[in-house]
């Protein structure tokens, strides 16, 4: 794996909300107003970010944010279907790590399933007031567990929201882990692992930049300076086959890995407006099963 060392300076304050969950916030509201059919059909997305931020969504149309919006989506989805398999076999708890800006917990379709939303308090402190502005109701069963994943372990945080440990749950994880220390990644990934059977998690994560094309390279690295300048920079990366090693080590034996290849093909195929992940795979998405 592949991780960059750095001060705490330049680490995320975690005394501010997170801009680069606003970053993605806008990306989804993007694509249900920019895409038909949406590949996520998420219906509060562009509430939510509220007037002030739709301004932004012009940057999201251009080339690359098109292929970003791409991506954001489709990882999205993938996690809801993920979730919707393990709803199927009877999980009834899903918490959403690094939730940000996430709006599944609005629109939750499982009749009985609790959702847990993980994030800096002070980010799920502005998406309380974002949710307030935009009159969206907390759902009753919709707890925040407020943590930082540096410092508290998951299973810390959950047990005093009134998680129960006991039963099964799924785990979505989504544009977080290229953020997280290689300590905090695995201390994560240890606690799901040790969850009883039926459990799950589904992630994504960053590609080691080294491995990238010439062109790959040039797109990291503007997405890079753009989340450093937000004061949050990627610091951890894996190749595919490391990312099968961690999950090993963590205690995994069933789990699957996507690459954009592979996410085209089940969701963006036959599309008649062209929108699709772009060839330069900086990511992937992966599920875990215990
Ligand atoms: C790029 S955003 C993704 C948000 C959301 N998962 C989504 O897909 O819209 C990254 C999120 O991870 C959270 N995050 C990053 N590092 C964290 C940490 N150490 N502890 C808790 N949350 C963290 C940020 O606050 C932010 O909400």
């Amino acid at each position: 794996m592949h991780f960059v060392k750095g001060t705490t300076l330049e680490f995320m304050e975690t005394g501010r909300a997170s801009k680069t969950a606003l970053g993605v916030a806008i990306r989804r509201a993007a694509h249900q107003l920019m895409d038909a059919p949406p590949v996520l059909d998420d219906p509060i997305a562009v509430r939510l970010i509220g007037t002030g931020y739709r301004v932004k969504m012009g940057r999201a149309s251009h080339r690359v944010g098109r292929d970003l919006r791409a991506f954001v989506a489709a990882r999205s989805r993938y996690v809801e279907d993920r979730l919707a398999e393990a709803v199927e076999r009877g999980v009834r708890q899903y918490v959403v790590l690094g939730a940000g800006l996430d709006t599944f917990a609005y629109r939750n379709p499982f009749a009985g399933l609790r959702v847990f939303e993980v994030d800096f308090p002070a980010t799920q402190e502005w998406k309380r007031e974002l949710l307030e502005e935009a009159e969206i109701t907390r759902p009753e069963g919709l707890r925040f567990v407020p943590l930082d994943f540096e410092d508290t372990t998951l299973d810390e945080g959950l047990a005093e929201a009134g998680f129960d440990g006991s039963a099964a749950a799924f785990f979505g994880w989504l544009g977080v882990v290229p953020y997280l220390t290689l300590v905090a990644f695995r201390a994560t990934l240890e606690v799901i692992a040790q969850m009883p059977a039926g459990s799950g998690v589904s992630f994504d994560y960053a590609v080691a930049p080294e491995s990238l094309s010439a062109v790959g390279r040039k797109a990291f690295d503007g997405l890079a300076g753009r989340v450093a300048a937000a004061g949050e920079p990627f610091r951890l990366f894996f190749m595919p086959e490391e990312m099968e090693g961690e999950l090993r080590r963590a205690g995994f034996n069933r789990m699957e890995q996507l690459d954009s290849d592979q996410l085209n093909e089940i969701y963006f195929k036959d599309r008649e407006d062209g929108l699709k992940l772009s060839a330069v795979k900086l990511g992937r998405v992966a599920t875990a099963w215990v």
